[in-house]
């Protein structure tokens, strides 16, 4: 059977990105097999953070996902600190993994240049340990993300070889489920369409945000970026070309299940297509922020969603860990 393990940071700015490449699909997967979703608040302290500001950020996507559809009869949902086990094991791998492929992985070269490499804290460059971790604790055959985690699971993989070749075979090595080009594996930056959607972007109006208004949602799309040859060109899928466009396609596609090429003949105009794809977000986000407004008036039920899933999650974790400790000759307490 398929066991599915993914996890999601809990900083404010969740987006139509994180939703359309990975959230969504979460929920409708559940089901395919033992599931396993992750607030990952431990992987937020690579950067500053308000403390108050993260407790609540973590009981809030909890909420959040709850509310895009995760089940807590079908899926175990949980807040990563909940389980010990996690930085536990990353330890074992940061003593797997070497320093030059760490050193390799892009989103710690984007991030620790933004705020100078010296200055950067360690766990940021160890991040993809800590995330490896989290998923080989639980047997993980299928992970669903977005395309920019690619690296980091082909990271996941490696480590996982190495370890099961020095020491014999202690953890399955997953495979990435990462969307087909189209179907929301790479949402773009609204204003900068070859970038990808970003909470850390310099400008939130570039980012829609799963709690934004529809005002607001059909102001930035009305603003979105969308190609050089001013309006003049037709409306088609071709994200080299036209990225600004097909970054819209792609919306409106992952909005109403169809494909970009495909909605893309319905449209002769820009400004359609805009006023379209503000509609579907708008429209799909819609049952999902009121379902949040009423979770979120009643976090004791959030917390005994999180408090269950830890219980659950937590068992497996150990005979995990268990299992890689004993491989690597550490003594157990007698
Ligand atoms: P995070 O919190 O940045 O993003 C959560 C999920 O959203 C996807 N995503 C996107 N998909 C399409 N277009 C975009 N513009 C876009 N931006 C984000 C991400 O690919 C991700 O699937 N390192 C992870 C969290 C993590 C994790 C894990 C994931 C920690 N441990 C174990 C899977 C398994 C991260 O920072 O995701």
């Amino acid at each position: 059977m398929a066991r599915i393990f993914s996890g999601i940071q809990p900083t404010g700015g969740v987006h139509l990105g994180n939703y359309l490449g990975a959230l969504r699909y979460w929920a409708e997967d559940q089901r395919a097999g033992e599931s396993y979703y992750c607030v990952v608040d431990l992987h937020a302290l690579t950067v500053p953070r308000d403390p108050a500001e993260l407790r609540d950020e973590t009981r809030a996507m909890a909420t959040l996902l709850l509310a895009t559809g995760l089940d807590p009869e079908a899926c175990t949902l949980f807040v990563q600190s909940h389980v010990p086990e996690h930085p536990q094991l990353a330890w074992l791998l940061e003593c797997t993994a070497s320093m030059g492929e760490l050193r390799r992985m892009t989103q710690f070269k984007d991030k620790a240049v933004k705020g100078g490499e010296e200055a950067a804290r360690v766990g940021l460059f160890t991040y993809p340990t800590l995330m490896a971790a989290d998923i080989l604790l639980y047997g993980t055959t299928h992970v669903p993300v977005g395309d920019d985690q690619r690296q980091h699971l082909e990271l996941t993989r490696d480590v996982a070889e190495r370890f099961n070749g020095r020491y014999g075979d202690v953890f399955v090595v997953p495979e990435a489920v990462i969307p087909p080009a189209g179907r929301g594996a790479r949402i773009m930056d609204l204003q900068d369409p070859t970038a990808k959607m970003s909470k850390s972007a310099e400008s939130d109006q570039g980012m829609i945000g799963l709690f934004d208004e529809p005002a607001v949602i059909g102001r930035k799309i009305r603003r979105a970026v969308t190609d050089a040859d001013g309006g003049a060109g037709a409306v088609r899928f071709d994200p080299d070309a036209k990225p600004g466009v097909s970054n819209l396609l792609q919306i409106l596609a992952g909005a109403t299940g169809r494909e970009p090429a495909d909605v893309a003949s319905d449209y002769g105009r820009y400004g359609d297509l805009k006023a379209a794809a503000a509609e579907a977000v708008t429209e799909m986000l819609r049952p999902i922020q009121a379902r949040y407004r009423e979770l979120r008036a009643d976090p004791a039920t959030v917390d005994k969603v999180l408090r269950a899933g830890a219980e659950r999650a937590q068992p497996v974790a150990a005979a995990t860990l268990a299992r890689a400790k004993e491989a690597v000759g550490l003594l157990p307490p007698r």
